[in-house]
């Protein structure tokens, strides 16, 4: 399973590359606006920084809706770094574009994913990830954890070769459910994969290990 921060902090970016699990970036337009991101040449700096501060996978959203915007934005995106995955929203335009890009085989990420029907949409399209945003479909009290169940089923089902991207994660459980289910990829905040490593068992066991090597020393 992939591990993606979901924030455009370039601190809690790091932080999660120095732990040594994290496989990529999401960002998103609101998550640059959180951090004072704006404007297209300050936007475009920041999606190099963050190239430049991990390995893995960056997703670079297109602010355009029409197809026309859509490729030229990708473009230009693609065209900073290698890592660079287009992001595009699920509607008409995005998944014609979703196509473009595949076809020229630079990387996507269709997102604001909701539903199987859209899901299958991004696959045929031959998306390299899909988002199915799980905290939001929670939020309205619909099962987010079913969505990713069944997308997984109709994938595999077909042997499509697109990732499920569990995206909108709130929570460490969040996390391990879908790793359950046998999601590919998760984004979160830094909260949800940091939080993972708490145990109380743990502190107290490594506490009294160490007491019990100071009687000795
Ligand atoms: C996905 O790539 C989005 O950036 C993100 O996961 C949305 O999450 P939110 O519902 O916490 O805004």
């Amino acid at each position: 399973m992939k591990f993606f921060i979901d924030t455009a902090n370039l601190d809690q970016i790091k932080e999660a590359q120095d732990l040594g699990v994290l496989d990529g970036v999401t960002t998103n337009p609101s998550l640059m606006a959180k951090e004072g991101i704006t404007g297209a040449e300050n936007i475009l700096q920041h999606y190099r920084d963050i190239c430049e501060a991990v390995e893995g996978d960056v997703s670079a959203e297109v602010i355009a809706t029409d197809y026309e915007g859509m490729v030229k934005q990708g473009e230009e995106l693609a065209a900073l770094n290698p890592q660079i995955v287009v992001k595009l929203p699920m509607i008409a335009a995005g998944v014609k574009a979703c196509k473009y890009f595949s076809d020229k085989g630079i990387k996507t990420n269709v997102t604001l994913v909701f539903s199987v029907g859209q899901a299958l949409l991004a696959a045929k399209a031959g998306a390299t990830y899909v988002s199915p945003f799980l905290g939001r479909l929670d939020d309205i009290s619909t099962d987010g954890l079913n969505l990713i169940k069944e997308i997984r089923l109709v994938y595999d089902n077909y042997g499509f070769k697109t990732q499920i991207l569990a995206a909108s994660i709130r929570n460490t459980m969040h996390v391990i459910n879908c790793a359950k289910i046998g999601s590919d990829v998760m984004t979160g905040p830094l909260s949800s994969i940091t939080g993972l490593l708490k145990h109380p068992l743990t502190d107290s066991g490594l506490a009294q290990f160490l007491a019990d090597y100071a009687k000795g020393n």
